[in-house]
């Protein structure tokens, strides 16, 4: 992972150079360090506020040039809003506002990590630190030639000026292993799907390997033998041949019961024989976008060391149209023994999950499956690219993602669940049919997970409208976003973690 930000912490007292960033209140109110590396150019800070209506409101900046009086080239203000208003995903924010400042060629920046009342506490000094990389990422790896004004790259060199280096530094190692999560789910994310299939998408999260992650990779000959049916059924049309990848972090207790995440790889979607129209397939290649995440969670979660035992799980598969492809009309019959008609070949991430989520179910015993999924069109139309969908068999773990979403940024909003939905499945033929018509399309899909999870508390993430081609934001300028990976390990941090 090459960074175009470094990121390092000085004391606040510090000397500035390069771009200085400072923070204020509505009132315009600086910290007593801020107040006193800005010297004379206080003033100046006042007369450029009004003259370009800035108030200080939570996400407003000011952007001084050559300001006089001061060594700094380039003064920027950012605003806190009123004091005391401010949470934790805010500091992420101003990171990201101010890498945002950072045109191409090399720079150097100092952030005065400083609110009006005082330094800014470790945790949240290590959220703008955050912010800023997270910001900063680009996939650029297939552009040979760049655009005017993006001549060289962006080499930024930023120092966190901070009340305690010490304690700083310490927590961004664990806080930069997050962020490293996110931008490996990313990277995955973008990577075309003539690159990254099946066996290339195992070999990558074998890399874990290195952080200690026990790996087991599942080849198509291995899954025949646990007779996982319904996955083997969405890839048997693809000359790439399919794979389930289950990785293990054991920083827990001995012999304690694990938590499960599942992810789906679907690492292009064509629709198969129920083949999908031209317009923006290409963005197919992000239908692996719950593999992604999970393969980014389990590296922070190694990479911090996390105290849990944790069970990541992806199923990786290619669905194409072709001679041997899948039918409408097939009947497959799943690891569960339970038996699918295949009605639509589009609505294949379900049948790769419910043999993923069986195999965890049963081989780990986990205390609960998390599974993501960019499972249904239904879920962009009725949540946008703002929430994704949960749904879940367990009050108090659907309770802790809604928390844990709103503390990250990754929300996630509850649908529902219940017998009504679920007879919407049942097929003539079968046990169950793989689409259950045009109403409530997100929740169907959903029951028929539910039909894999074997009693196991479980919540399912739609993440269709999050994981790819949101809009742009200031902590993400990516079109795979790396959506869940901050959600899921603050889940673990928060409930899961022996302290
Ligand atoms: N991968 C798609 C869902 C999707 C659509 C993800 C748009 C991201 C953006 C999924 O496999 C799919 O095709 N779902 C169908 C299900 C239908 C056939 C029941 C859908 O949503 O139309
Ligand atoms: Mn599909
Ligand atoms: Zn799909």
């Amino acid at each position: 992972m090459s960074d175009a930000i470094k990121v390092g912490f000085v004391p606040l007292a510090s000397a500035t150079r390069g771009i200085l960033v400072v923070f204020c209140d509505e009132a315009l109110k600086v910290g007593p360090a801020t107040a006193k590396a800005l010297g004379g150019a206080g003033e100046l800070v006042k007369r450029a506020a009004a003259a370009g209506s800035f108030k200080g409101k939570s996400g407003a900046a000011l952007d001084i040039l050559a300001p006089e009086g001061l060594k700094a080239e380039r003064l920027i203000v950012i605003g806190t809003g009123k004091a005391g208003g401010l949470k934790g995903n805010d500091f992420l924010k101003f990171g990201g506002m101010a890498a945002g400042k950072l045109k191409a060629g090399s720079a150097a920046m100092t952030i005065m990590a400083e609110l009006p009342d005082g330094a800014m506490n470790t945790e949240q000094t290590v959220a703008i630190a955050s912010g800023l990389r997270l910001r900063a990422y680009k996939f650029d790896r297939y552009k040979t030639k760049k655009k005017e004004g993006e001549e060289g790259a962006l080499r930024a060199d930023v120092s966190l000026a901070v009340g305690d280096v010490a304690a700083a530094k310490k927590a961004f190692a664990s806080a930069g292993a997050v962020v490293d999560g996110v931008i490996i789910a990313r990277d995955l994310v973008n990577e075309p799907p003539n690159v990254l299939f099946p066996e290339e998408f195992a070999r990558r999260a074998g890399q874990l390997r290195k952080l200690g992650v026990r790996i087991e990779v599942l080849d198509v000959k291995a899954m025949q033998k646990l007779g996982m049916g319904a996955l083997l059924g969405v890839g048997q049309g693809s000359a790439r041949p399919s794979r389930t990848v289950i990785m293990r972090w054991d920083g827990g207790k001995k012999g304690e019961a694990p938590v499960a995440f599942v992810g789906k790889g679907v690492c292009f979607d064509t629709g198969g024989i129920s083949i999908k129209a031209a317009g923006s397939m290409e963005d197919m290649k992000g239908d692996m976008g719950g593999a992604a995440c999970v393969v980014g969670l389990m590296h922070a979660l190694a990479a911090r060391k996390a105290k849990a035992n944790v069970v990541g799980a992806i199923g990786l598969v290619e669905n194409m149209p072709d001679g041997n492809a899948q039918r409408p009309g097939d009947i497959v019959t799943s690891m569960s023994g339970q038996t699918i008609e295949i009605i639509n070949t589009d609505a294949e991430g379900r049948l790769v999950l419910a043999d993923v989520l069986w195999y965890v179910a049963k081989k780990t015993k986990p205390k609960f499956m998390v599974d993501l999924a960019t499972l249904t069109g239904a879920i962009v139309v009725a949540l946008g690219t703002d929430h994704a969908g949960m749904f879940s068999n367990n009050d108090e773990l659907a309770g802790r993602l809604l928390a844990a979403g709103i503390e990250s940024g990754e929300k996630v909003w509850r649908l529902p669940l219940g017998p009504e939905y679920d007879k919407l499945i049942d097929s003539q033929f079968a046990d169950m049919k793989n689409t259950g018509g045009r109403h409530g399309g997100s929740i169907t899909a959903a029951q028929f997970l539910q039909r894999f999870v074997d009693g196991t508390p479980w919540a399912h993430l739609d993440i269709a409208g999050t994981a790819m081609g949101a809009p742009k934001t200031d902590i993400n300028q990516s079109w795979g976003s790396g959506y869940g990976v901050r959600l899921l390990d603050r889940l673990v941090a928060d409930h899961y973690e022996r302290k």
